[in-house]
């Protein structure tokens, strides 16, 4: 059976910040952040759009887009460590805002930046059974270190919304292997504002889990790779391992160029998205892939053929890891065409750094929402203890 993903959206803020500007205020040289870590802007979320309205806008985009009716959703996941609630599910408000049918079956999975990523296996395992049609799954987070952390460079904020079905027009998947291990790398204690992180020790075990995922199979080296991106730089490093594993150790540099460098186009204008991040990867890649195409006059399906299939390394702090394998439809072209992702980010607004500070360190609204942000749904506050969504358009 053909399960895999039908169709993806992506909802990144409409407002972003310079890395430039932000080396600059901070007094480091800005090639520390352009070249050392490779982010270029990050995505900064206003007020009224905490991770259910990032959620609620990709959700809605990728229904619309695919002529899919909320109604025949029978399972929604959402992956997210950015939760308000350790109890009430983030997926319960994105169900209402996006009028999703009461027999759905609807909650969240949280392993760092991993849960979507388990939650879109789950959902490939779901869609097998006959019973079943649709199902959707979110990855949505905002990504949050702090003023003047080492982590501020990496921040970033970002959903990507997967429908998942049995005959899929964008990719099959499926599970190849996968790694656990118990780690302190990153990790969110309860009564902390922002995480706790080993920056390098995170880099170690995040470099163990993709030794340990990519050993378990043969590499084919023609495939394209996407790694979960907390920051690009940290691909580079994963994929020069990943090359030494199947004998490409001398030509990484090379190998990076063709078969990774265009998955990591899009995180370094977003920054970290956690649980979106290997996502927003693949549709860096796939955006990228098929734009190329057109310029250059050929069919986006012959330009792909130079690959063969697609690896996808999702890891999550904690730490868990899964590499999958992707395989194109013939239908792919069509579907990434409503992508849109570039020129949603060529249309954002930029900020200063005091504009940044001021909305990083808001504890809560109002800021009005104007008529180019582009969302759908807003947070307006927590009332009675329970936190107010609302939706604001319906075209
Ligand atoms: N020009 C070019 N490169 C420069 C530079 C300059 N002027 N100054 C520094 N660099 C390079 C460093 O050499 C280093 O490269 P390397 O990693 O290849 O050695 C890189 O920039 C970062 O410098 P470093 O001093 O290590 O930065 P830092 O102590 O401020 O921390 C992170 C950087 C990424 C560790 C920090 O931002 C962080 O903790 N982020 C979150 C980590 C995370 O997401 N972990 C999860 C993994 S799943």
């Amino acid at each position: 059976m053909n399960v895999g993903i039908d169709h993806i959206a992506t909802y990144v803020p409409n407002r972003y910040l310079s890395l430039k500007e932000l080396a600059s205020a901070r007094n480091i040289d800005e090639n520390k952040f352009l070249i050392g870590i490779g982010i270029k802007e990050m995505a900064v979320p206003s007020p009224w759009e905490d991770i259910v309205v990032l959620a609620a806008n990709a959700g809605y985009r990728v229904m619309k887009e695919a002529g899919i009716s909320p109604k025949e959703i029978g399972l929604l996941i959402v992956g997210t460590e950015s939760a308000e609630d350790r109890a009430k599910p983030t997926a319960t408000h994105v169900h209402s805002l996006l009028d999703i049918s009461e027999s759905c079956r609807v909650y969240d999975i949280l392993h760092a930046c991993a849960g979507a990523s388990y939650g879109l296996l789950s959902a490939v395992d779901w869609a097998h059974s006959p019973k079943h049609k649709y199902a959707l799954v979110i990855a949505t987070d905002i990504a949050r270190y702090g003023v003047g952390t080492p982590g501020e460079p990496t921040q970033g904020a970002g959903a990507v919304a997967m429908l998942v079905s049995k005959a899929p027009r964008l990719m099959k998947i499926k599970e190849l292997s996968t790694y656990s291990k118990s780690t302190y790398d990153f990790w969110k204690p309860m009564d902390q504002k922002y995480p706790i992180v080993k920056g390098v020790y995170s880099v170690q075990c995040y470099l163990n889990a993709v030794k340990a995922c990519f050993s378990k199979v043969t590499i084919n080296k023609n495939a394209v790779f996407i790694y979960h991106t907390p920051y690009p730089k940290l691909v580079e490093k994963v994929h020069a391992e990943v090359a030494s594993l199947m004998g490409e150790a001398d030509n990484w540099r090379k190998h990076y160029a063709d078969k990774v460098f265009s998955s990591n186009i899009y995180p370094s204008r977003v920054g970290n998205t956690y649980t979106a991040s290997v996502w927003l990867s693949l549709v860096s890649f796939l955006e990228t892939c098929y734009e190329g195409a057109i310029i250059q006059g050929i069919s986006p399906i012959d330009a792909v053929k130079q690959h063969e299939g697609i690896y996808i390394f999702s890891y999550g702090s904690g730490c868990g890891a899964v590499l999958m394998q992707g395989e194109l439809m013939d239908t792919w072209p069509t579907m990434v065409r409503s992508f849109q992702v570039r020129q949603a980010l060529d249309d954002r607004r930029r900020l200063t750094v005091e504009e940044y500070e001021q909305l990083l360190e808001t504890p809560a609204l109002p800021m009005q929402i104007d008529k180019f942000d582009g969302s759908h749904f807003k947070y307006s506050g927590v009332k009675n203890e329970e936190r107010q969504y609302s939706r604001i358009s319906t075209d």
